[in-house]
């Protein structure tokens, strides 16, 4: 939500912060802009609309050349992506511009203020009072850095600000609470910016900032306090993947690229976790063994895709452990009052960790006296450093909007978590928990077989792009897939998609059914829980009966789909509560191709941006 970025060092810093912008355009695309500091002033443009349209205006038009800039690329919040809004802002003498990410809850009051005392406001931002603000305080005290934590202490809400000044040459400054930010520190140069994925092709080392802190960067000096002033503990880390891995890669699109990257990032993510002996170890897991053993709930807060996650995690930990769990969009936990204390385990799902919605849901959780474990990608981002332990999943930068390699390494470490808990707790499905373990380590090669037999799964998607509607079904594990896909569908394809558990069909949804509607149907495995396979294919026949083109997804050697399924999908043969890992695959590509044959843009859906910093 907002991608920002600041730089100083000897290089042209217009080229290095819209470079560090492109990299960060996932996190909106309303809008895009920079300030260099150049011949004793700020020179800055901004347009409307995503990047390459700054870019043509700065071809056009260019600005001096400068050694100290900002930029910012936006996801709108307050006020139409229009250009006025654009960020940076700048004070009335245009000697201080200012980028921001999050939302300024006491903005009108500080505007109201700022009017009164005879600035003139131009944009219809909350981030417009800052530039205002840090102008006055500016011009009391001389110092941007002092000026910034002058400013923060009156503002309310979300913000990442990071700042420069027309007075102080080479100096960025920048302030962070609740929205991402971090340092990259070169040699004699600096960076600043909401994702070390802008600064990646520069510099490996990183600072993480913490919650209400100001940094100021200087070519060869980072300093950091707290928003009164004194000196802050920071953590310093190396980056462990480098700029390479937040490219495209000869792919067309970054989508294309992470569905293909899923086999390595589930291995990634089991790698050092599991033995062959079938037992885990999880040593980040910093929660003791005997407070899990006393856990009597579980409680899984995630939005959207990880949300899925977390419904299938539902089945594997109940299943496994015997522990109640209840899983519960993030969004709607904290304002349910919801039963939570010493004995809860609240899992955070979050690719980003940076979803407000999660992280509010799991400060809550802490005030409850509950235990927060975070399944996270993201390295130092503000929902495991929140938590009281974290396992990270392996998937490597995500850059498309829509989830892909971050759910399915989501659900191995979910699948982990389950086992884990099972293991730690001692339950009657000891045997069957060493299997799983052992299955896990063939999952890696399970998903490379369904990337090889894609084809057919694209020619279909191209065949259905003038259709409206596509519903998806499944049952178990098989619903929440129904449910990714259906999402998928949505986001990627803008169509009307909408999954159901198969056996609530005839409860309604069947009306929908009508002649030549695709319906995708997730097909249990016809082992073990053969009760379950024979209740679906029975749904298959009711909506094929009613006119529905089915596509099915089975694993293979399951015949009993053959005579009913339009189109055929087949998966490999997995424990029944890892399928999900290999039954979400082909959804994804189906609804990359749609989407691709609709003519919209994979990797960037209208709307919608990455991380989302907003509740
Ligand atoms: C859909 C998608 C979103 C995210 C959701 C949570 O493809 O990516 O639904 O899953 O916004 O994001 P994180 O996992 O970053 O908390």
């Amino acid at each position: 939500m907002c991608g920002i970025v600041g730089y100083v060092g000897p290089q042209s810093a217009l080229d290095v912060v819209t470079a560090g912008l492109k990299r960060l355009e996932y996190r909106g695309y309303d809008s895009a802009g920079v300030a260099v500091q150049a011949d004793g002033g700020l020179a800055t443009a901004k347009r409307a609309g995503k990047l390459v349209n700054l870019e043509k205006e700065l071809g056009e038009r260019p600005l001096p050349a400068g050694t100290t800039a900002i930029g910012h690329t936006r996801w709108a919040t307050h006020g139409a992506p229009t250009d006025a809004n654009a960020h940076p802002h700048l004070d009335n003498a245009g000697r201080v511009a200012v980028v921001h990410n999050g939302i300024i809850e006491n903005f009108a009051a500080l505007r109201e203020e700022l009017t009164e005392r005879g600035h003139a406001l131009t944009s219809e931002t909350d981030t417009e009072v800052v530039a205002h603000l840090l102008a006055e305080e500016y011009s009391a005290c001389a110092d941007l850095a002092e000026a910034m934590r002058l400013v923060c202490r009156r503002l309310e809400g979300a913000f990442t600000l990071v700042a420069v000044h027309a007075d102080e040459p080479d100096v960025v400054v920048g302030a962070r609470r609740n929205s991402p930010l971090v340092v990259g520190v070169g040699a004699g140069e600096s960076f600043l910016a909401s994702d070390v994925a802008a600064f990646i092709a520069h510099t490996r080392e990183a600072i993480e900032l913490g919650q209400d802190q100001v940094v100021e960067l200087r070519r060869d000096a980072v300093t950091v306090t707290d928003f009164d002033g004194a000196p802050a503990d920071v953590r310093e880390y190396h980056v462990d993947w480098d700029a390479s891995a937040a490219e495209k890669g000869g792919y067309d699109y970054f989508m294309l690229k992470e569905i293909a990257e899923q086999p390595k990032a589930v291995a990634d993510t089991l790698l050092g976790r599991v033995d062959g002996s079938g037992s885990l170890t999880l040593d980040e897991v910093r929660i003791p063994a005997n407070v899990l053993r006393e856990v009597d709930k579980v409680v899984i807060v995630a939005c959207g895709t990880a949300f899925h996650a977390g419904l299938i995690a539902k089945y594997a930990i109940e299943h496994w452990t015997r522990v109640p769990c209840e899983v519960e969009l993030a969004s709607e936990f904290r304002y349910r009052d919801p039963i939570l204390d010493q004995q809860t385990l609240v899992v955070a799902i979050s690719q980003s960790g940076e979803t407000m919605d999660t992280l509010m849901a799991l400060r809550h959780a802490r005030e409850q006296g509950a235990k927060v474990l975070a399944i996270c990608n993201t390295n130092g981002s503000t929902i495991p450093r929140e938590s009281d332990a974290v396992l990270y999943t392996h998937a490597g930068p995500e850059v498309a909007v829509a989830s892909t390699k971050a759910f399915l390494t989501q659900l191995v470490a979910c699948y982990l978590v389950a086992l884990y808990l099972g293991q730690v707790r001692g339950t009657k499905y000891a045997d069957e928990i060493r299997a799983v373990v052992r299955d896990l380590g063939s999952i890696s090669g399970a998903v490379e077989r369904v990337l090889e037999t894609m084809e057919p799964v694209r020619e279909l998607a191209r065949s259905l792009a003038e259709k409206n509607t596509v519903l998806f079904l499944g049952r178990h594990v098989g619903y929440p897939v129904a449910l990714e896909g259906a999402l998928k569908l949505k986001e990627l394809a803008y169509m009307h998609a909408e999954g159901f558990a198969a056996g609530e069909l005839k409860h309604g949804p069947i009306a929908l059914i009508e002649d030549d509607l695709p319906v995708v149907v997730v097909v249990p495995s016809p082992r073990g829980r053969s009760v379950l396979h024979d209740k679906i294919v029975s749904n298959i026949q009711e909506i094929r009966a009613r006119g529905a083109r089915t596509i099915v997804v089975a694993e293979e050697g399951d015949d009993a789909v053959v005579p009913y399924a339009d189109h055929l999908i087949r998966v490999p043969v997995t424990p029944t509560l890892l399928q999900p890992l290999v039954a979400t695959v082909p959804l994804q590509v189906f609804a990359c191709e749609l989407a691709t044959a609709r003519g919209n843009e994979v990797d960037q859906p209208r709307n919608l941006a990455k991380s989302v910093t907003v509740e």
